[in-house]
């Protein structure tokens, strides 16, 4: 299994561009199963997940190639049979593809998810929508089964929680319909706007993604189109945690600055100079950090929850009693055991982690126990005084590219064995 080996303690410097967003490019690719014809998506991150969703797009029928950032879909001619249950399994936001095949094929079966890392997964607010919409939806022997029963002229639907996955799926499942959907509650995150926008550029119809309220007119067909993903906000917050921890100079190109603020935000009052030149962001650290009294994780535009094992990493540095309550997960707080290994000073009660911050950590051998969480031990490591070995990165390389190069090219003392 692979591991990254990092000599800890040094300040990085350098300049990196920032990945495109995984959570953009997930939903993305599976709106491009709409389109009859071809797709051509530019700053797709190269990803064991983004391959994941490939394979299910070439499993159903799409002739798919990837160069680089830039990947090529052909979906002319899709067969509409049911996603094999590896490729659904092999790929925890799989059940994204699910609102995407019910629009182009009008009936779709699909292995249900299950757990993972940060706690249950239910995907109940989906199904109770894509009912609402008119669809059969049927569950048995570990499969989820829905079609198209009637066609629906106006479906007002209101998510009790603004879920990111089944604002999305409502949004792919209404894009090629007769009807229209008036969706209440949805999840503002920019990752809803970007698919909105891609499926908009394509010839859809959605109005007001990336705010409370989502109308989305059905569309007969989308057409031929090309796109470009956003870069990764969380990524975006990695670099900021970086250099919080470990102090430095860098520079991160191809940044969104709107898409980070409240993640600015704390990273400032920790005492990180964050500054802006366009889309170009300057980090400098020079000194340790404070402690921030309180955050909570919440929905956008608040403090995101995967940028919270980042953001506890820095604060295990910092002077001072930090606070970190995790409002949208159950189990998130696995990562705080290894950081432990490597000095910190966290306790866990629930949903809330007090962080006493400490002078300095120690490498130590530790493993990823999510994709969030291993970044976080990354961080941690490159903090810590010493050599640390950093097990099971096939977490963090679901989320990361090339997390090692990116990382070397900033100074830091980092290899993949
Ligand atoms: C997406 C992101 C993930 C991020 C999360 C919250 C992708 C691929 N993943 O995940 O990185 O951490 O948003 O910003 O984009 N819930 C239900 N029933 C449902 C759906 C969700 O109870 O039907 C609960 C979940 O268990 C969780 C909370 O709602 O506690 C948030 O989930 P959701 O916003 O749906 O997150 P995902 O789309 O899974």
């Amino acid at each position: 299994m692979a591991k990254l080996h990092i000599r800890g303690g040094r300040r990085l410097s350098g300049e990196v561009t920032l990945q495109g967003s995984k959570n953009s490019a997930l939903p993305i690719l599976a709106a491009s199963l709409m389109v009859r014809g071809t797709v051509v998506l530019h700053n797709c991150p190269d990803l064991s997940d983004v391959r994941a969703a490939v394979r299910i797009l070439n499993s159903l029928g799409c002739k798919c190639s990837q160069l680089g950032h830039d990947v090529y879909i052909d979906a002319s001619v899709v067969k509409c049979d049911a996603v094999p249950d590896d490729l659904m399994r092999e790929m925890r936001s799989s059940v994204v593809f699910l609102g995407a095949i019910l629009s182009r094929c009008a009936s779709a079966t699909i292995s249900a998810p299950g757990g993972c890392e940060l706690g249950p997964r239910p995907i109940d607010l989906h199904l109770k929508a894509i009912k609402e919409m008119g669809f059969s939806v049927n569950e048995s022997g570990g499969y989820i089964n829905c079609a198209r029963e009637s066609g629906r002229s106006k479906t007002d639907i209101i998510l009790d929680f603004p879920s990111v996955g089944a604002t999305e799926n409502i949004i792919l499942a209404a894009t090629l319909s007769k009807g229209r959907v008036v969706l209440h509650n949805a999840a503002k995150e920019p990752e809803i706007s970007d698919l909105a926008d891609f499926i908009n550029g394509a010839g859809g119809k959605i109005y007001g993604a990336g705010t409370d309220t989502v109308e989305i007119f059905g569309v007969n067909r989308l057409y031929s189109t090309e796109h470009t993903i956003i870069p990764d906000r969380i990524v975006a917050a990695t670099y900021m945690s970086a250099v919080s921890a470990t102090g430095g100079d860098i520079t991160v190109k191809n940044t969104v600055p709107s898409h980070i603020n409240a993640i600015v935000t704390r990273y400032r009052e920790m005492g990180c100079e964050v500054n802006f030149s366009d889309d170009d962001m300057r980090v400098v650290s020079n000194r340790r950090m404070s402690r921030i009294t309180k955050t909570r994780s919440t929905v956008y535009p608040g403090f995101p929850t995967d940028a919270g094992p980042l953001l506890v990493t820095s604060l295990a540095l910092a002077e001072g009693t930090s606070l970190f309550v995790e409002t949208i997960f159950d189990n998130r707080f696995n990562y705080a055991e290894e950081l432990k290994l490597l000095g910190a000073d966290i306790k866990v009660f629930g949903r809330l982690a007090v962080i006493e911050g400490v002078r300095s950590l120690h490498g130590a051998n530790v493993r990823c126990t999510d994709l969030r969480g291993g970044a976080a031990a990354v961080v941690a490591a490159l903090a810590a005084e010493g050599e640390s070995t950093v097990d099971k990165i096939c977490h963090i390389e679901r989320g990361y590219e090339n997390i090692q190069n990116a990382l070397s090219a900033l100074s830091a003392d980092i290899k993949r064995e």
